[in-house]
């Protein structure tokens, strides 16, 4: 065994830990009150890294929520990847739904449950863990290492693209490496080739000026919620094709290899549909389930509401009623134009009677995509396969990580996934958790990776600084 592998197995009792210390800090970067805990993650991140030995550790601004940055310059001809993660965390309603409280860590059957230990806590924690016992063993790390962690990409990393573009010299590097994202299953590796976009918006439908008795005036005026299911209804056919005008523009249809490679994935609908509580799936019949999930665009309506919801019944006409939706994006792609495309069949649709507006949430993303055969794919499924004994599968996430769309945009780089959560560990949900041995296997993965890379590192340009 080496030094760095013992000093892993030496210090696990410590980095749990350490990861159970971070998991306290409630660092929820869309609650305005816990800003300030997003603000004392960043600096507890900020004392990790110095205390794993990394050079130039700073917290610098952004708009919001600020981004940890720290480097470790060997030697400039070598390759340098820039490490990233995200300390935020989502919200944690409903928290009667939680068996403890969300930021206080239980470990329970070599998992450790609070909201952020898989995503990304426990993930982002790994890479920084593995620099330190090779620093602390070897004195010395195989490549040049940059790391870049965020505290908003749960609210779509609004400020990175200006943040990015303002920093470009120091964030330059060959390829960037994702700590954020996860694995296929617990023996199945997986590559990512790509993840979806996303953009956010709100509709608002207005009637009358105040509620109205539905004796008095029903059947006389219009009801702004029967408008809105109107609505809704006329953007989705029951095939689950979206029939917004301009929805599919840019979307590009896969090559026969590429779907290949999705069709070569172990899903097993029946396992999916039991845990899902679900007797079949839906959508896009031309598409398996997985491609629906991951190289297909979607519109969602994510929350409906208007008038009365109390118990027994009211009489009432509501005055208004309101929709959010969500689009996962795919290929070209663009959260502007799409966002335009359902402004307009919003006020082609909306029935008489009614005013109906939108408003935009949030900046969106595009999608990303990355060649197979890039050599950071190349070098981690080497690693993938030593460790899982099975070659990794390539596929496209459903989800999205705005970072990789804006650090392809404004440093030209390329984000391999290299993060071990797992599709399981009830993210976004209650009663988040992560597998702590994956936690032990991402330390010791992202070691041999650096390792690998310094093995391939022909295959990269050399960077100036
Ligand atoms: N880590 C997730 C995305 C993810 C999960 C990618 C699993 C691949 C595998 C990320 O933190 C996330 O939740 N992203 C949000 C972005 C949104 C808030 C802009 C998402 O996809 O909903
Ligand atoms: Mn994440
Ligand atoms: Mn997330």
């Amino acid at each position: 065994m080496e030094e760095w592998q013992i000093y892993q197995l030496e210090k696990q009792e410590e980095f749990v830990d350490d990861l159970v210390e971070f998991l306290k800090i409630p660092s929820m970067s869309g609650q305005a009150d816990s800003f300030k805990d997003v603000e004392a993650a960043a600096q507890w991140v900020k004392d990790r890294l110095i205390r794993a030995g990394l050079e130039h550790v700073s917290i610098l601004p952004t708009a919001q929520h600020p981004v940890v940055f720290a480097q470790y310059i060997k030697d400039p001809s070598l390759p340098t990847v820039l490490i990233y993660g995200h300390f935020d965390t989502q919200p944690v309603d409903p928290l009667d739904l939680w068996d403890s409280p969300p930021f206080e860590p239980v470990i329970k059957n070599d998992r450790v449950y609070a909201r952020g230990a898989s995503d990304d806590k426990g993930n982002m924690l790994a890479p920084i863990l593995a620099v330190e016992s090779l620093l602390k063993t070897e004195g010395e790390l195989p490549i040049n290492i940059k790391f870049l962690f965020e505290g908003q990409e749960e609210i779509g990393s609004p400020d990175l693209p200006d943040f990015v573009a303002a920093y470009k010299d120091l964030l330059a590097c060959n390829f960037a490496i994702s700590a954020d994202g996860g694995q296929y299953e617990e023996d199945q590796p997986l590559l990512l080739l790509g993840l979806r976009g996303i953009c956010a918006l709100q509709i608002d439908l207005e009637g009358a000026k105040s509620d109205l008795h539905s004796g008095h005036y029903g059947g006389m005026v219009q009801n702004p919620i029967h408008a809105l299911s109107h609505l809704l209804a006329s953007m989705r056919d029951d095939n689950g094709k979206i029939t917004v005008d301009g929805f599919y523009d840019d979307v590009k249809e896969l090559t026969k290899d590429e779907r290949a490679e999705i069709a070569k994935v172990p899903f097993d609908s029946y396992k999916e549909l039991l845990n899902l509580g679900l007797e079949e799936f839906f959508g896009e019949s031309e598409y398996s389930p997985l491609e629906r999930a991951s190289i297909r665009p979607t519109l969602e309506v994510n929350g409906i509401w208007g008038g009365f919801q109390g118990e027994g019944t009211k009489t009432v006409l509501p005055s208004e009623a309101h929709a959010k939706i969500t689009c996962r994006l795919v290929a070209e792609q663009n959260p502007d134009h799409v966002i335009e495309a359902i402004a307009k069949h919003v006020r082609k649709n909306t029935l008489p009677g009614v005013r109906s507006s939108i408003k935009i949430l949030g900046k969106g993303s595009s999608a990303y995509n990355m060649p197979f055969d890039h050599p950071g794919n190349v070098a981690a499924a080497e690693v993938l396969k030593d460790i899982y004994l099975k070659t990794p599968v390539h596929i496209w996430a459903g989800g999205s990580i705005p970072i990789c769309s804006i650090l392809l945009e404004h440093l030209k780089v390329y984000t391999v996934n290299f993060a071990f959560g797992l599709s399981d560990e009830n993210i976004h949900a209650p009663n988040e958790f992560f597998r702590l041995e994956s936690f032990r296997k991402s330390q010791k993965a992202y070691v041999l990776y650096l390792k690998n890379l310094a093995k391939h590192a022909g295959k990269f340009s050399s960077l100036g600084f």
